[in-house]
This record gives structure tokens, C-alpha cells and sequence, in this order.
């Protein structure tokens, strides 16, 4: 259990990510045309890339995470000849050079934290990959404090929330998604520049709705190659509750305060946060 995360420039990571692979980031040749699914862990990734999997006649491929695997990752990277959606979890510092350089276009997503935390928490218990924690209160201070796989959420989204006007990077939130998921899917089929129609996007909606992802994941044999989570490859563990505002049956009034008071010292001045902000009281 000790075992299973390390320390990589502060931050604690899977064993399921090398360290000579994560020392060898910057070494990554990015092509123009990647385009990256960039999120906190439990912020609705499998969702999105379920959406981008279902767009008809793209050629594209869903590789598995960036930072998932040892150093022969980038090898195997360069083997896809298709346009590659790349997942990962990196905040914005660690992700590889080349990335920012070729300005390749980059989809991120966020989800409001508190929803976050209950997520990540029931990952933690039921993932193997993951250390044990065995109480809620135990679990909500390691998250406050950032010290949870892939560091504080506050400084993930706050590395990208400079970045969130460029060009070439698109912000979505998991609560944009439930409320309007067409809406959402046009806004990233535009985003990647391909002409999807109503009754195309229609089906992407039912085929990417909890209750069908959840049935059809627990049907089939995935290939853990597909693994989209750098922490789990086993897609069964991704689909809990799928909703907002969960995080209601979970914080105490004092752990609410608590959050809230760190929440407006870190992100006041946080325009991602108000993707998500009318979900959080
Ligand atoms: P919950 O644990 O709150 O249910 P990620 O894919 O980044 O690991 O995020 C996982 C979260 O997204 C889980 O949240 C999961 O249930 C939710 N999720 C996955 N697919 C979904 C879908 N099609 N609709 C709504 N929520 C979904």
C-alpha cells in the first residue's frame, strides 16, 4: 500500500508513471495537429473522450495518458499515424515543452472541487492503485492540503487559469456538460474543426450518457490500452453517481466553511471558477 505513489517534483504520482518517464517529459515530440484532454483527476476526462471517440469519421486515435507507463511511452506514441487525442492530468508547468511550443490545441476540463473531493475519495478506496484513507474528514485534509495524486487541485487549475484565453486551449466544465450536453459537444467538435450534424450529435449524447457508459463498460472486455486515467486501467472503478453537487451528502457545515474560506483566499481571483461556481453553494 506504502508503494503505490512517489514524489516527482513535488508531487505525488502512480507508480503506474515511471519516474524515468516523467523525468523525460520535455524529451516529447509533440506534433501540430495533437491535441491534448487535459483535466484534475475526477473532473469528468472518460466523459469527454467518450465524446470525442463518438464523433463519426474523424480519423483520430484515443491514446492512453502522457505520463502513464515507462520511458519506451514516447515510442510507442510515435507508432500512431492518426490525429492523436493524448490524455493527461499534468498541471500546466509539467506538461512537456514541446506541447506549449506547437500550440497544439488543448481541451481542459474542470469540475466544481467540493464535487471533486468526494469523487476522488471514493477513488482512492476503491482503486488498488491508490493508498487506503480510511475516513472521509481523513481524506477531505489530504485534499486541502494538495497532498493527493497529482498535488492540490487549487494549484492545478490556477496553472492553467493563465492560459485560458490562448487560442488553442478550450475550457469546458463537467457542469456545463449535464446541463447541456449538445451544447457542449457542438463546442468541441467546432473547437477541433469538424462538421458533425444535429442527428450525428444527437446519438453522441445517448451514447455518452452515464447510465450507457456505465452498462456498456460493464459488458465489455475494455483493453487496457484504452486506459484513459493514468491511475486506473480499469474502467469499471470511473462510474460512481455521475452528478452535481454530491458533495452536499458528504462536508459537514464546518467542513463546508473550511473549504469555502480557502476556496475565496486561493481562487478569487479565478475566472475558470466561475464555470463552475453556481454548483458549489
Ligand atoms: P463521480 O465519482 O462523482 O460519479 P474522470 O473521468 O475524470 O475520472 O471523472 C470521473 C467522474 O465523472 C465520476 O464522477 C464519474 O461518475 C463521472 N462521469 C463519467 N462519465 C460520466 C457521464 N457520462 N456523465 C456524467 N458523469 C460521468
Amino acid at each position: 500500500q506504502l508503494n503505490v505513489l512517489h514524489k516527482f517534483k513535488g508531487i505525488l504520482f502512480s507508480t503506474m508513471s515511471s519516474k524515468e518517464l516523467l523525468n523525460s517529459l520535455d524529451s516529447f515530440d509533440a506534433r501540430e495537429d495533437d491535441v491534448f484532454l487535459v483535466s484534475y483527476p475526477k473532473s469528468g476526462t472518460h466523459w469527454v473522450a467518450e465524446v470525442i471517440g463518438n464523433i463519426p469519421n474523424t480519423k483520430i486515435t484515443l491514446t492512453s495518458p502522457i505520463e502513464f507507463g515507462d520511458i519506451s511511452k514516447f515510442e510507442e506514441l510515435k507508432m500512431y499515424s492518426k490525429r492523436r487525442v493524448i490524455p493527461t492530468h499534468l498541471s500546466y508547468d509539467i506538461l512537456p515543452r514541446n506541447i506549449k511550443q506547437k500550440q497544439c490545441k488543448i481541451i481542459y476540463v474542470v469540475r466544481n472541487p467540493k464535487d471533486i473531493a468526494v469523487s476522488l475519495f471514493h477513488y482512492y478506496r476503491d482503486n488498488p492503485n491508490l493508498p487506503c484513507i480510511e475516513t472521509w474528514d481523513a481524506f477531505l485534509e489530504l485534499f486541502l492540503r494538495g497532498d493527493v495524486v497529482y498535488g492540490s487541485w487549487f494549484d492545478h487549475v490556477l496553472s492553467w487559469e493563465e492560459h485560458k484565453d490562448d487560442k488553442n486551449i478550450l475550457i469546458i466544465s463537467y457542469e456545463e456538460m449535464k446541463k447541456d450536453l449538445s451544447k457542449s459537444i457542438k463546442k468541441i467538435t467546432t473547437f477541433l474543426d469538424i462538421n458533425v450534424s444535429d442527428s450525428e450529435i444527437n446519438k453522441i449524447v445517448w451514447k455518452t450518457s452515464f447510465s450507457e457508459m456505465k452498462s456498456s463498460t460493464a459488458k465489455e472486455n475494455y483493453n487496457p490500452n484504452h486506459t484513459i486515467c493514468a491511475l486506473t486501467s480499469n474502467r469499471n472503478l470511473v462510474f460512481r453517481k455521475g452528478a452535481v453537487g454530491d458533495w452536499i451528502n458528504y462536508f459537514t457545515s464546518k467542513q463546508k466553511r473550511v473549504f469555502d474560506e480557502l476556496f475565496t483566499q486561493r481562487m478569487k481571483h479565478s475566472e475558470l471558477a466561475r464555470h463552475f461556481e453556481d454548483y458549489s453553494e
